[in-house]
């Protein structure tokens, strides 16, 4: 990657001026692409960093790294701005050996940092018996994506669904299912129908401290092992899976583990027992409880007063479990801002168990969708498959729109990668942590920032290979080197070698989100190159080497949208 090349010498540089403090400065020099490519193509800030410390003026600190002559062939220009900015601009030469070397790699320059490590991603996660909500399809789009991003850079990636599948509401629903169940209703949308009962059977309780009674009696039957019980759950279990396992499909979404939480079950006791024994969990009126207060959080109960374990003790079982089977690098969850305070506490009680792996909560806000778009309830739960639905009906239009020629079978497969990209990108190019309101003419604009232009971007740049076939049949790209003579052509070149930087950002801030936004510059880039710079009209060699830096952005683009779980279509 280009950045690493750089802050490799860099690092030297700074430590060759700077012997006394040699080893901070090769643990914090770096390089970042220029925010203004007119003074350079990279851009290094940490002549400012150091200055303070050395007592020294930034400025001539800078100049002494810019100064010497023992410059390396990549770098062509190295200048100072300002108060003590290093701009670098890259040499040609080099930048041009670089894309042979991109065009030549399967991976696209994306580097093997995994190594074989394991992450494993706990994502999507919905729970049995009830619909996904808005969380969970985010969490199933951006889950989906790191999942992605991860296995490209060489980790080996466990994706594991965990299920809510084992709780208190399986003795609520046991008996309302025993009592109010419609069977016709049931065949034709058993999870509506589990959910009606479930809220029938949840009202009764509210209202009835004996139905309340019964429901917990039924629980404990089931959580004894009950076979009758046991029977029901397996089927709640079973019309639940079928029902997500259709939105997965149609999302591209595949799982190597799907344990749910059931799977822990007969660990949950022990992990409160080592707690106690431990000396880190104490009773706390009825309830056992672990003090957070150095981490200044409120109390983790791992046990309720009516001796049942929670959340928080399945996700300790969990995790103790996972790290002894899998030993992984990084653990990380998915899930919505609301349990950021459930991930803290129940992070800083596995600490005190002694737990080492790294674990890592990303989370997101949830996304507001469009008034009466869809059926809500409580203003989040909403049926994914009609989103989806509506998604690729929105996205037919577009197509028509646009003057598609294709037969009608043809459309309707470009209408469904459209609207199915539409929709994760929409989820995907934003800052996840930030309240988002989903908009249909956003998401299928065919300008700005959005899944259709890219694709439609994609299509074009990846015909250009084509055209190039039919108006010079005899010619052959791979005879000539790429060169870059145009300043248009040589930023686009920067760019598609910054794609390397850009997986590797997204991974280490578990930010699909940069990937995106690499991609959208990248395809503006590409469209004031085409605007500015002829290709198929330049002479012979110019000609072939613009057509194949076309070819390798639209590699590129491919290869990005594939990271973000969307497919591409070679023409719209
Ligand atoms: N089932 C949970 C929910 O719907 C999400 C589980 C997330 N993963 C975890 N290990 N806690 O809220």
């Amino acid at each position: 990657m280009i950045s690493d090349v750089l802050t490799e010498w860099l690092k030297e540089r700074f430590a060759a001026i700077l012997p006394g403090m040699a080893a901070e400065v090769r643990e914090r020099v770096q390089s970042a692409p220029a925010t203004n490519m007119e003074f350079g193509d990279y851009q290094c800030n940490d002549a400012m960093t150091f200055a303070k410390q050395v007592k020294r003026p930034p400025r001539a600190l800078a100049e002494e790294v810019a100064a010497g002559d023992a410059r390396p062939d990549f770098i062509a220009e190295l200048s100072v701005a300002g108060p003590g900015f290093l701009n670098i601009r890259l040499a040609d030469s080099w930048l041009c050996a670089q894309l042979e070397a991109l065009a030549a790699d399967s991976r696209l320059g994306i580097p093997d940092r995994g190594n074989g490590r394991t992450v494993l991603l706990d994502y999507s996660s919905p729970n049995v018996a009830k619909p996904m909500h808005i969380g969970h399809i985010r969490s199933t789009i951006i889950g989906n994506a790191l999942d992605r991003i991860h296995r490209a850079l060489g980790y080996r990636v466990l994706a594991d669904n965990h299920l809510g599948d084992w709780g208190t509401q399986f003795g609520i629903l046991i008996l309302g299912y025993r009592n109010f169940v419609d069977p016709a209703a049931l065949r034709e949308n058993p999870i509506a129908e589990l959910e009606r009962v479930y809220v029938k059977s949840y009202d009764c309780s509210r209202q009835d401290p004996a139905w309340l009674d019964r429901c917990r009696e039924e629980l404990v039957k089931l959580q004894a092992g009950d076979p009758d019980n046991r029977a029901l759950w397996e089927q709640f279990v079973a019309y639940s899976m079928a029902e997500f396992d259709r939105v997965y499909r149609r999302l591209g979404v595949q799982f190597d583990l799907v344990r749910g939480e059931s799977y822990y079950r007969d660990d949950l006791a022990g992990v409160v027992a080592e707690l106690e024994a431990k000396g880190l969990a104490r009773e706390s009126e009825g309830a056992t409880v672990v003090f957070l207060e150095e981490e200044k959080l409120p109390v983790c109960i791992v046990r309720k007063r009516d001796g049942a374990f929670n959340y928080a003790t399945t996700d300790l079982a969990t995790l103790a479990s996972r790290v002894r089977e899998f030993n992984p690098d990084q653990i990380i969850y998915v899930t919505d801002e609301r349990q950021q305070l459930h991930f803290r506490q129940f992070f800083a009680v596995a600490r005190r168990l002694g737990c080492t792996a790294r674990v890592t909560h990303v989370w997101f806000g949830l996304m507001r969708l469009p008034e009466g778009t869809f059926s809500t309830r409580q203003g989040n739960v909403i049926k994914l498959e009609r989103l989806l639905d509506e998604a690729e009906t929105r996205a037919l239009e577009v197509v028509k729109r646009g003057g598609s020629e294709a037969p009608p079978e043809v459309q309707q497969e470009i209408a469904r990668v459209v609207g199915i990209g539409a929709v994760k990108y929409a989820d995907l190019s934003q800052n996840p942590q930030t309240t988002v309101t989903f908009s249909w003419d956003k998401a299928l604009a065919l300008e700005g920032n959005s899944a259709p232009y890219l694709l439609y971007a994609y299509a074009r740049i990846a015909s250009v290979r084509d055209k190039y076939a039919e108006r010079f049949p005899a010619g052959d790209l791979s005879r000539w080197p790429i060169r870059l003579t145009e300043p248009l052509e040589r930023e686009l070149a920067v760019r598609v070698l910054q794609f390397p930087e850009a997986v590797v950002r997204a991974a280490d801030l578990c930010r699909p989100s940069a990937i995106a936004d690499y991609l959208y510059d990248l395809a503006q880039t590409y469209s004031r190159f085409y605007q500015n710079v002829p290709f198929l009209k330049a002479e012979e060699g110019v000609r072939e080497s613009r057509v194949r830096l076309c070819g390798l952005v639209a590699d590129v683009l491919r290869r990005g949208l594939e990271l973000l779980g969307i497919e591409t279509l070679e023409r719209i």
